[in-house]
């Protein structure tokens, strides 16, 4: 008899597409593709936009541009969503979905907005739907979350999620050059994009934080936005500052347990000691840091980007689903608990980095201490720099309540002795944030 041959249909032959197919083409690598040598997997067809365009590795009579067709075909087992965005990604997913054929996508902002409905359509018709490349590109964090660690009560998960930031972060600390010139550099070596917004205000790490506590929390996958906050503010001068004050400046996207039944998830820029493993994460990579109750401190490091390592993390997606089907069954979808809730950021306390411009004048100190006091908000440390136009003020807390440090910003800006609000950056300091 001969072996079970599962079919897998392509949609997006870019970065991640194209290495995808050629991993699955590589015939020298189907030994180890296959379940225990009992299933062959045979790639049907590859949707693209531009037929004309040449795809190193991909047969021409492969390729289609009409992927609704290919998402509905019911001789398919597997639809591979790598287009991006939400539609027609979803359009195509459901349409494959529908029919029971299981779908592997890396779309997190597809999984962010509709990934509840979208497995909730994959379990009522017998389907898988997997992601893992959704977050962190190669890095297997997903599957570790809702497997190796699915017994355990996590308390804490920060990572740095989103590759062009943490470049753009580590260039202006390592070269002291500001935020506008390392992006320009990030942009023209094509770790940014010509528009960063998604990146630079953490949209990208919201997302992907959202999808990090459905699987870490059983919080829902989708809903409540979640607290956001960009880096664009970050200046040399806070980068600096944080290098002395023993810190490093990473856009964390956080998620972790407060309290007994409380959830705060967010994704903004923090200071990190140096000493911590998610300091030393230096240009494009991504690394997830998991604290568990009883596993302690766990974390994955490796490429959040670039066609083949997340064509890998899709490939590990295709063979689960391929012996799933092959042994006629289906992951069952993660469940939401229903105690939980979200802890709002205004609530939760945290020490705090702000920075000011001032007026060069006598009495600045004292009305700008007189704010923090008024805010209950009080100092651990002042750090006075600068002379004339360049006069500033440099502050940590000690652990306050956040929404009574953005009063003390708001009050502060109303200030005639204080010409700009820089930074105000949370500090990881190992307690509770
Ligand atoms: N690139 C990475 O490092 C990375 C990392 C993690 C996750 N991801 C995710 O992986 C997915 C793919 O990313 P990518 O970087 O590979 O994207 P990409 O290079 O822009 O490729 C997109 C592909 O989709 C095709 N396409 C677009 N609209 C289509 C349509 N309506 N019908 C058929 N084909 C269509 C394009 O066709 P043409 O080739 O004809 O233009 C192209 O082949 C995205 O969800 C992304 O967020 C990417």
């Amino acid at each position: 008899m001969n072996p079970p041959v599962v079919r897998v249909g392509v949609v997006g032959a870019g970065f991640v597409g194209n290495a995808l197919v050629r991993l699955l083409n590589d015939p020298s690598r189907h030994v180890a593709l296959v379940d225990a040598a009992t299933t062959s997997l045979e790639v049907v067809a590859v949707a693209v936009e531009d037929p004309k365009k040449p795809r190193d590795g991909i047969a021409p009579e492969l390729l289609t541009t009409d992927a609704l067709a290919l998402a509905s075909r019911d001789d398919i087992d597997i639809l591979v969503e790598l287009i991006g965005g939400i539609e027609p990604a979803r359009t195509y997913i459901e349409a494959a979905l529908r029919n029971g054929v299981s779908v592997v996508t890396a779309n997190k902002t597809l999984m962010a907005e509709c990934g509840t409905a979208l497995a909730q359509l994959a379990h009522q018709n017998g389907a898988d739907l997997f992601y893992e490349a959704a977050v962190g590109g190669g890095i297997p964090i997903l599957r570790a979350l809702r497997s190796s660690l699915a017994g355990e009560r996590i308390e804490r998960v920060m990572g740095i999620v989103n590759g062009t930031t943490n470049y753009i972060l580590s260039k202006m600390s390592s070269e002291g050059i500001d935020y506008e010139t390392a992006l320009a550099e990030a942009q023209a070596l094509g770790y940014a994009e010509a528009d960063p917004t998604a990146d630079v205000e953490a949209f990208d790490a919201a997302a992907k934080v959202q999808i990090l506590s459905s699987l870490a929390f059983g919080t829902e996958l989708v809903g409540e936005q979640i607290s956001r906050e960009g880096m664009v503010g970050v200046r040399a001068i806070d980068v600096e500052f944080a290098q002395r004050a023993g810190y490093v400046i990473k856009l964390l996207g956080v998620a972790e347990r407060i309290g007994e039944n409380g959830i705060s998830r967010r994704a903004h820029p923090a200071m990190v000691p140096a000493e911590h493993p998610l300091a030393s994460v230096h240009g494009a990579m991504n690394a997830v840091f998991v604290e568990g109750t009883k596993s302690g401190p766990l974390m994955w490091l490796g490429q959040g980007a670039g066609g083949e390592p997340t064509a890998t993390a899709v490939l590990g997606d295709v063979l689960d689903a391929a012996r799933n089907r092959v042994s006629g069954r289906h992951d069952i979808p993660f469940s939401v608990d229903e105690t939980l809730h979200s802890v709002s950021a205004g609530d939760l306390t945290s020490v705090f980095y702000i920075s000011i411009d001032v007026a060069d004048q006598p009495g600045v100190l004292a009305a700008v201490a007189s704010v923090f006091g008024e805010h209950e908000v009080s100092i651990q440390s002042m750090e006075q720099s600068g002379f004339g136009d360049e006069a500033r003020l440099a502050f940590l807390t000690h652990r306050a309540v956040t929404r009574n440090v953005h009063a003390t910003i708001d009050d502060l800006a109303k200030l005639d002795c204080v010409d700009s609000i820089g930074a105000c950056i949370r500090v990881i300091d190992g307690g509770g944030q």
